[in-house]
């Protein structure tokens, strides 16, 4: 008897290279004992060494691409018997090259189980990971930082890590579990298998998370064992919002019946918005008035134009209350209106990377938008950005204004039209301005260049590469202005 002792931590690599030194000696299934090296009993055991590859020229055993597939996500299933399974798989491929397709086999469907079993895992990590910010402070690159812990069935970190360095790829983050880590730092991917132990993770942001699950709860659309197959228990205990789930179940038929009772009488949801909203505006600012702080606040519960009722938060200026510049831009996008902070999304990359190249240091300016909630349209499950109207912009010049007097920036960058419109009131055209510097009352000076996002909606290569150039001029330009 061979035995095999495997790390077992979902390496793929690790089970082949067994596999393939076995089968080219020759070792049928039923002679190898695969051992997992976490099981215990074999913890201090040394592996049995594997037999050398032989030089006898005979053929290496060949696979279908469609088993390299399925073993690479049953290697990440958490039951040692996964490593015989697809060993004995491998060896009657060899026979038997259809072998993938008999559903009924008995090995192909307990490993097609095991396949679904890590990817409805995988699919749920990236449903249920919650990142909360630690610390208030950037890290050394500048980044925001944040942790997330998650419970997986499965040793699915490694497989699961690119696809959160793709989506979070400008913070800085560590997924902790009891199966190991996974941390990025804008350069490196580490991946680290030893246990973490669960932080203490509740911030803030978990209420967000509460009233936005309250708010898209519908209570008409209700099917409990549809939700409990998509949320299922075990993830609940490190979900904030989980523990409305039950009261939101019970309450919904109520609802349901209230609601169809008021239909003809009551006024429409918007009034029911404005009021709420009304009710919300605190009383007396909580906050020393004359301080950003107290201004984020009372703009937080912003009714003066409609599109509050759509946007998830308004979307405040951010940076140090003596900022000697203010870049405005036109308002949050998708991401923003998620997060809460400007520039956070796809324009905010490409701002970000343009102004440190120039040499402006983000946590010394104050950015900010022209509006200040996030107008879109619905498609489907997405949401269309669309550029507020005049009237919008000047409803929000309220807050842009108040922005301006408490921060007396000595310079104020106004990127595309919109901010333009708001800072001019003047109907120029921003192709006549861009580049220059003009002077404001106050002895302040505003310069003008265009949003990033225009950058990023040019289709044609050439012409995105020079506009980038310009981009990069205009921001060196800043860079000089600001001395
Ligand atoms: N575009 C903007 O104008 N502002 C943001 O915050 C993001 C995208």
């Amino acid at each position: 008897m061979s035995r095999v002792l495997l790390e077992g931590r979902g390496d793929f690599a690790e089970w082949r290279n067994a596999a393939r030194s076995l089968a080219a000696t020759g070792i049928p299934p039923e002679e190898i004992d695969w051992r997992e090296r976490d099981g215990g009993t074999d913890l201090f055991a040394e592996p049995e060494a594997l037999p050398p590859s032989p030089a006898s020229g005979k053929a290496p055993m060949t696979v279908p691409p469609a088993f390299i597939a399925l073993a690479e996500a049953v290697i990440c299933h958490s039951d040692p018997i996964r490593f015989m399974l697809l060993y004995r798989l491998l060896w009657r491929l060899q026979e038997d090259r259809t072998l993938l397709d008999v559903a009924s086999d008995e090995d192909v469907s307990r490993l097609r189980m095991m396949e679904k079993s890590v990817r409805r895992d995988a699919h749920k990590m990236s449903a249920f990971v919650r990142f909360k910010e630690v610390g208030t402070g950037l890290s050394v690159n500048g980044r925001r930082k944040f942790l997330a812990w998650f419970e997986p069935d499965h040793h699915i970190l490694a497989r699961k890590a690119p696809f959160f360095q793709k989506r979070f790829n400008d913070m800085d983050w560590i997924i902790a579990t009891p199966r190991g880590s996974a941390a990025w730092d804008g350069v490196t991917l580490t991946l680290s298998s030893d246990p973490c132990e669960k932080p203490d993770l509740t911030d803030p942001a978990d209420q967000l998370w509460r009233t936005y699950y309250a708010n898209i709860f519908n209570p008409a659309r209700l099917k409990v064992k549809a939700m409990q197959a998509e949320m299922p228990k075990k993830y609940w205990k490190n979900l904030p919002e989980a523990d409305l789930i039950p009261g939101l179940i019970a309450a919904a038929e109520g609802k349901v019946l209230a609601m169809a009772a008021r239909q003809a009488s009551e006024p429409l949801p918007f009034h029911g918005r404005l009021q709420q909203a009304a009710r919300n505006v605190p009383a007396a600012p909580k906050l020393p008035a004359g301080t950003l702080a107290a201004l984020r606040e009372e703009a937080s519960v912003c009714t003066r134009c409609p599109l509050h009722q759509t946007a998830t938060q308004t979307v405040f200026g951010e940076g140090p209350q003596d900022a000697q510049v203010m870049f405005v831009g036109e308002q949050p996008g998708d991401q923003e209106d998620l997060a809460g902070h400007p520039f956070v999304g796809p324009a905010g990359k490409v701002f970000d990377q343009v102004i440190g190249d120039a040499g402006i240091d983000r946590r010394a300016i104050y950015v900010t938008n022209a509006v200040k909630h996030f107008k879109y349209e619905p498609r489907g499950r997405r949401r269309i950005h669309q550029r507020p109207n005049l009237g919008e912009v000047a409803h929000c010049r309220w807050w842009l204004n108040l922005e301006i007097d408490l921060i007396k920036p000595k310079l104020i960058v106004a990127m595309g039209a919109t901010a333009l419109a708001s800072l001019t009131d003047a109907k120029r055209k921003l192709s006549d301005v861009r580049g220059q510097a003009i002077p404001l009352s106050g002895a302040r000076t505003l310069f003008v260049t265009v949003h990033p996002s225009y950058l990023l909606r040019i289709p044609d290569p050439r012409l995105k590469a020079e506009e980038m150039v310009r981009f990069q001029d205009d921001m060196l330009q800043v860079r000089g202005l600001m001395g």
